[in-house]
């Protein structure tokens, strides 16, 4: 690490929630008691639909919103109820309302000089915060002369030159093009890297979770579904609602009912072999389904409805049993023109859930 990391870099503090609720009133629970420990360090991002009450969360830990039952521990210390600025944390919203008649570097020591610090420390610190961001050049400019990034990295400046122990995020890329998007996911990942503060990513994007977190938290109706590694969650969703929301296209979850011996599709059409009986859900991703492959006699027909050549691959969608199911093809056209695919659904890329809960059944395809 250099002098210019070593300077920023925060302390990092542990984060735990102990039944921390949300409530407007007695119909408006936006979070019930919610529970969870964010590791010193780490970069977790919050995933979930808009509404779900993610931007809620992430207030109740910045001391924006006051939690309704509940303790926040930050570091070990309790903070539920401590000002904003007594906790540690700096915020980075979506609308990163820069002091639009301030410079870059008053924009970014603004902080440091209303607490009071001495101006050469300051000057120290801002130069290595814009030297961090690749802002060195533009310290004596407006914000209305700055690219949209680069009043992005503003913002950022401002939240790390305090060198919090915690950073929260709330949706801050989600106003920049999608070029700008994917550079600044990179920054992002690369200054955590660096100055190794708790971080706490809001999004609806699960590009973005997938790439940046150590973990993912997603938040379904307040309510967490499953707090894992973006690996773990990709490979084993824990929920249909989880399937479902990663990947482009998402899961494919198909109604199933098993005799004892394989699963049947509503059109009675075989889709796996395992001992269950009664209604499931089974889920497989579009990348997982091979086409034509009857070798082994476990294919089932699909009628193609449309296809979306996006240049690498090609994303077909088939009517399969009233379902629609997507399937992912590296493979060209000499399989898109076939109107009657057979697919196959390899045993070890299946997915099973309960028909009503939606939760996951581990190890229900485990013996093939
Ligand atoms: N002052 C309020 N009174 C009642 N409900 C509110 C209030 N503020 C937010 N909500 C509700 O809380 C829920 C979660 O909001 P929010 O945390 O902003 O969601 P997200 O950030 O995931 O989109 C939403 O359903 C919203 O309507
Ligand atoms: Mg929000």
């Amino acid at each position: 690490m250099n002098a210019i990391d070593m300077a920023i870099r925060a302390a990092a503090a542990n984060i735990k929630l102990t039944g921390v609720t949300k409530a407007y009133d007695a119909q408006t629970v936006v979070i019930p008691p919610l529970d969870v420990e964010l590791r010193a360090g780490e970069f977790t991002v919050v995933l979930g639909p808009s509404g779900c009450g993610k931007s809620t969360l992430l207030q109740m830990i910045a001391g924006l919103e006051r939690v309704s039952a509940g303790q926040i521990a930050i570091g070990g210390r309790e903070v539920q109820d401590l000002e904003p600025k007594h906790r540690g944390c700096a915020m980075v919203f979506q609308n990163y309302a820069l002091y639009p008649h301030m410079s870059v570097f008053d924009n970014i020591a603004y902080s440091l000089k209303i607490s009071g610090m001495a101006k050469a420390e300051r000057i120290d610190r801002v130069g290595a915060v814009a030297k961090m961001l690749g802002l060195s050049d533009y310290l004596a400019r407006k914000p209305a002369q700055l690219s949209g990034g680069q009043r992005q990295r503003v913002a950022i400046g401002r939240a790390i030159v305090r060198e919090p122990g915690v950073l929260l995020f709330d949706e801050p890329l989600s106003n920049l093009d999608a070029q700008l998007r994917h550079d600044m996911r990179v920054e992002l990942a690369e200054l955590h890297r660096r100055i190794g503060a708790t971080t706490v990513f809001v999004t609806h994007d699960q590009v973005e979770a997938m790439t940046l977190a150590d973990r993912i938290l997603i938040l379904n109706k307040g309510r967490i579904e499953q707090f894992d590694t973006p690996k773990a969650i990709y490979h084993h969703p824990a929920s249909v609602f989880v399937a479902k929301f990663i990947g482009a296209p998402p899961m494919n979850i198909l109604p199933v009912t098993g005799d004892g011996t394989v699963l049947r599709l509503a059109d009675g059409q075989v889709a796996a072999q395992a001992p269950l009986t009664g209604s499931y859900q089974l889920g497989i991703r579009p990348e997982d389904i091979l086409l034509d492959s009857k070798a082994d006699g476990r294919a089932v027909t699909a009628a193609l409805r449309f296809r979306e050549d996006l240049g690498s691959h090609a994303i077909l969608a088939a009517e399969l049993g009233g379902s629609v199911v997507r399937i992912a093809t590296p493979f060209g056209a000499e399989v898109l023109d076939r109107g009657e695919p057979s697919l196959t659904f390899p045993a070890s890329r299946l997915h099973l859930f309960d028909a009503e809960s939606g939760r996951a059944i581990p190890g229900a395809f485990a013996a093939h």
